[in-house]
């Protein structure tokens, strides 16, 4: 087979940068969604009698949970409710011991790859950001598009009219326009948070799971974040795990109180904080 010579590239670039961890795969960068979920009884998350038992100890217990079409959902509970599990499983990285995990009406969860799932329409962001350091902040949204896994092939791939538009949509949405060329690695915390929310929505995920994304964010990132995700819901359904009650009051019409991997209360901020349960297991009366 005949080389083909690499065209001239910034030395900046000749390494592919590196994700700590996690990586594109679990955060599902790069995959590409297939269209037509089929939501048809407006509901876009089905878990039925979820368990997850890590050798006998059960992280989530029996659980059932329904996020509708748009919804922005919030999760609560105390550390060691099985939040986190939770999202493991809707993405495919923990595999449930019993129950029902439907992604609308006909995608069963239970037996997808996480790749799969991402590539269905579920975007996950992790507490900590991972964007690529290395590379500006178009670059990384560009990066985010293409489902060539290479780096390389991806910066050097021509954008389509209609990819560059999508591109200064997300930049606008995340208010990042004026610093689209700056390198990832110098923005601030709350900034990188904002740019790797910016590279989920580049999948048009129709589920977004979000894990503490307010944590460590100064008081106007996280003014910002909440109006981002009223803005996203609606034409996005977002599933909010967070301990900032500022934050969840501002957002969420709709809590859920996880306990002991079962779900202990279900409502508004208001309702589920004036419920008995909850009031006995946060102050631990
Ligand atoms: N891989 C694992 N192996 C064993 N126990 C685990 C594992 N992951 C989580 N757990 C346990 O399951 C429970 C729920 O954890 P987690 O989902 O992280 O809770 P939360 O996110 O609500 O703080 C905790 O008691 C935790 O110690
Ligand atoms: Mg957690």
């Amino acid at each position: 087979m005949r080389s083909v010579p690499l065209p001239a590239v910034h030395p900046e670039f000749m390494l592919e940068p590196l994700l700590d961890g996690a990586g594109r795969d679990a955060i599902g960068l790069g995959q590409r969604r297939e269209p037509g979920l089929d939501v048809r009884h407006g509901t876009v998350l089905t878990l039925e009698d979820l368990s997850v038992s890590f050798d006998g100890f059960k992280a989530l217990n029996a659980l059932n949970l329904y996020i509708g079409v748009g919804e922005l959902r919030c999760i609560i509970g105390p550390n060691g409710a099985g939040k986190t599990t939770l999202m493991d499983v809707i993405t495919g990285k923990t595999r449930p011991s019993a129950g029902k995990a439907w992604f609308g009406e006909t995608l069963d969860l239970t037996r997808m790859s996480e790749v799969q799932i991402a590539q269905a329409g579920i975007g996950r962001k992790f507490q900590k950001p991972t964007v690529f350091e290395a590379l500006t902040v178009y670059q990384n949204l560009e990066l985010a598009q293409h489902t060539d896994k290479s780096v390389w092939a991806s910066l050097r791939a021509r954008l389509s009219g209609a990819q560059k538009d999508r591109i200064d949509e997300v930049l606008r949405t995340i208010r990042l326009e004026a610093a689209q060329q700056r390198l990832a690695g110098l923005l601030s915390h709350g900034q990188k948070q904002f740019l790797e929310i910016g590279m989920l929505l580049m999948q048009e995920p129709q589920l977004l799971l979000l894990d503490e994304p307010v944590a460590g964010m100064t008081d106007a990132e996280t003014e910002f974040t909440a109006e981002l995700f009223k803005g996203l819901a609606g034409k996005h359904s977002l599933m909010v795990v967070e301990h900032d009650m500022g934050f969840v009051g501002s957002i969420a019409d709709h809590v859920t109180v996880l306990h002991q991997g079962s779900v202990l209360a279900e409502g508004s901020l208001e309702q589920v904080q004036a419920d008995d349960r909850v009031i006995e297991v946060y102050l631990g009366r």
